[in-house]
């Protein structure tokens, strides 16, 4: 008995470690892929959508796209444009970055 337990402990330590490894990982890249969303929101759009993208002249305020818009439609709407704003204004995982960040500003 004790030494299934101990065979179990073992095992799910094992188990853990693996894991925790993938899950630091996995969360140190959300938290760079955030605040690099951030810093590149931060310079790509703030030339139309206002130094703190709240909006001005005939771009929206996008600061709280996140209540609005899902991740992946604010990534469609980088990826494709919207009305007179341009497609592609960052790409790839820069976009990706981007969207994530915005989807969480509500
Ligand atoms: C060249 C100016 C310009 C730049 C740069 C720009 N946008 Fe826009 N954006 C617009 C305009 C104009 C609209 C309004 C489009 C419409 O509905 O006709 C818009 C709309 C949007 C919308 C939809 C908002 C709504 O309420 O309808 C989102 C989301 C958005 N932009 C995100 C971004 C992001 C993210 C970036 C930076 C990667 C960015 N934009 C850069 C001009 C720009």
């Amino acid at each position: 008995m004790k030494k299934a337990i101990l065979t179990l402990a073992i095992g799910s330590a094992i188990f853990l470690a693996a894991c925790g490894g993938g899950k630091t990982t996995s969360t140190e890249g959300t938290k760079t892929a955030a605040s690099d969303g951030e810093t590149i929101a931060m310079k790509s759009c703030i030339s139309c959508h206002g130094g703190e993208l709240q909006g001005q002249n005939n771009a929206p305020q996008i600061n709280n796209a996140g209540s609005r818009f899902s991740e992946a439609e604010i990534l469609d709407i980088i990826k494709n444009g919207k009305g007179t704003m341009p497609p592609g204004i960052v790409k790839g995982a820069d976009a990706e970055a981007v969207a994530k960040w915005l989807a969480t500003q509500k």
